[in-house]
């Protein structure tokens, strides 16, 4: 039989909206040697509103690393291999805990939550010209439902158990990796409370050119900033693991799920880009070491900091809301599939959408057009439209939203990208990747190891100070094999129905002013 050499293993957690994973890879060759994955629950308390369990999402992290070390163990594998852990994340989702008792104060509430939309607008009501991008020149980003500034405020003005704890100084504020290292680190028994830059730089409270926490940015959402975790790089040893099979290991790699992805696509020079269909879609693109500001509607984020000497780099970002999010809506509100693999089948048996639109604003339109207030929409529809069409309408939806963002893409930069990596969970939707490549007119390339968040995150860990197993050098791993998509449907034909979309798009906004 075939025989591996092993080198050092490098592990990472990936903590997503939808699911969490845990991956062990082989440092020498980036080979995925085994994983587990656990869904995670979503609650959705009032319209609008997602809510996540902090302990389940701590649960699920345990339950997968437990269960992917069963599964290296049958096969032989010495799990003393495992060198070091990287930490990846859904972004923006925020919680408060008590750093005495080690609980949670109430649910993380989840990046997608419109629950503060009023306060938003209020916000931007106050500002000078009721300007959204008022905070952009530090922050990169519009004031928004997504970050997390407006979450954390609502949690102190409306849990009570949140503003005590802010109040007699036992608060502690973080995103999802922050919950999970400080936890992991041994929480209220000397726990690390840690985030790093590209988490951070999602929060609105981080100054993006000085890599700090704002003071003045804290002072206008009132955030005390005692309650924040320091901000590290990417790449660096945290803490050790304190329990568990695992016990000792380093904690060494951390970074935003769009980030880890870049990172883990290999696009670490300017103007590499990559999308990512997960439960929204995120397509990044690296501006190097200098922060490139939008006048398309995308956000200037943090793409990572590989090392505490290390320089930062930028990227801008168009984010869309939902995408994988849809096909959850088509199965569990609509009942139309009943599985995410049917959806595939169901838009295939007619190939086309028979002109029906389906702009799935679910959370309002994020990029480029930053509109709390869009809900979705279904037109078009005739006598003669069934759920097949509906389905594949869903589908090109999200090549549609990954259009426009691409398009806002190529205006700022000047410079058109000639094909798009992508990854992420829908990708193994054909389907999905030939529509992608027909409606954008440039080939689409997808990795045969999908799983690219997880190893972006796993070569961070890995290439860390005092860690080092792992080079972060493209062509030590110029074997990664991928799958390419080329446009089959001409110019024309994509234009029609991108304007349509566009069409569509005008009838969601503003649905509810
Ligand atoms: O900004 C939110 C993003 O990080 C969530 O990613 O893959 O869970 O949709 P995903």
């Amino acid at each position: 039989s075939h025989r591996i050499t092993l080198g050092p293993l490098v592990a990472a957690i990936d903590q997503g909206t939808s699911s969490t994973r845990f991956l062990v890879f082989n440092s020498k060759t980036a080979e995925l040697l085994s994983h587990h994955q656990v869904e995670i629950k979503q609650s959705f308390p009032k319209e609008g509103w997602v809510e996540e369990d902090p302990k389940e999402i701590l649960q699920s992290v345990y339950e997968c690393m437990e269960r992917t070390c069963e599964k290296l163990m049958q096969h032989n594998i010495d799990i003393s291999n495992i060198k070091a852990i990287g930490v990846t994340n859904q972004r923006e989702t925020t919680l408060v805990w008590d750093k005495e008792t080690g609980e949670p104060l109430y649910n993380a509430i989840v990046w997608l939550d419109l629950r503060t939309q009023s306060t938003v607008e209020r916000l931007i009501n106050k500002t000078p010209g009721r300007n959204k991008n008022h905070l952009r020149h530090k922050t990169g980003l519009p004031i928004s439902t997504y970050f997390s500034a407006v979450k954390l405020r609502w949690l102190m003005d409306n849990v009570s158990e949140v503003h005590e704890a802010v109040m007699s100084h036992r608060a502690m504020f973080g995103t999802v990796d922050s919950w999970l290292i400080w936890c992991l680190t041994g929480g209220k028994s000397g726990g690390v409370h840690c985030t790093d830059v590209t988490n951070a730089s999602r929060t609105m409270l981080f100054n993006i050119h000085t890599m700090n926490w704002d003071p003045e940015l804290c002072k206008y959402f009132g955030i005390p900033m005692e309650i924040l975790p320091r901000v590290r790089s990417s790449s660096e040893i945290y803490g050790l693991m304190k329990s568990g099979a695992l016990s000792g290991i380093p904690i060494s790699g951390c970074l935003g799920d769009q980030s880890a992805a870049l990172v883990g696509q290999m696009c670490f020079k300017d103007g590499q880009a990559k999308n990512t269909y997960g439960t929204g879609c995120f397509l990044l693109r690296n501006t190097g070491s200098k922060p490139v500001m939008s006048d398309h509607g995308l956000l200037t984020t943090v793409a990572y900091k590989l090392g505490r000497d290390k320089p930062a780099c930028y990227a801008l970002e168009g984010s869309v809301a939902i995408a994988g999010a849809v096909v959850r809506w088509l199965q569990d509100n609509l009942g139309i599939i009943g599985s995410s693999e049917e959806l595939e089948k169901l838009a295939a048996s007619v190939g086309t959408s028979y002109g029906c639109y389906f702009v799935p604003a679910f959370s309002g339109l994020y990029a480029p057009y930053w509109e709390p207030s869009a809900r979705g929409i279904i037109c078009g529809l005739t006598q003669f439209t069934n759920k097949s069409h509906v389905a594949f309408a869903a589908l090109e939806a999200v090549c549609f939203q990954t259009r426009e963002i691409l398009d806002a893409m190529n205006q700022d930069s000047g410079i058109p990208l000639n094909q798009l990596q992508v990854d992420g969970g829908m990708t193994s939707n054909r389907l999905l990747m030939q529509l992608q490549a027909d409606i954008l007119c440039i080939p689409v390339v997808k990795p045969s190891m999908p799983e690219t968040t997880a190893l972006g995150a796993a070569m961070a860990a890995g290439a860390a100070e005092g860690v080092s197993v792992w080079s972060l050098n493209p062509e030590d791993l110029s074997e990664v094999t991928s799958e390419k998509f080329e446009p089959q449907i001409n110019p024309e034909e994509s234009e029609f129905r991108y304007a349509r979309w566009k069409k569509a798009v005008e009838k969601s906004k503003n649905w509810e002013t």
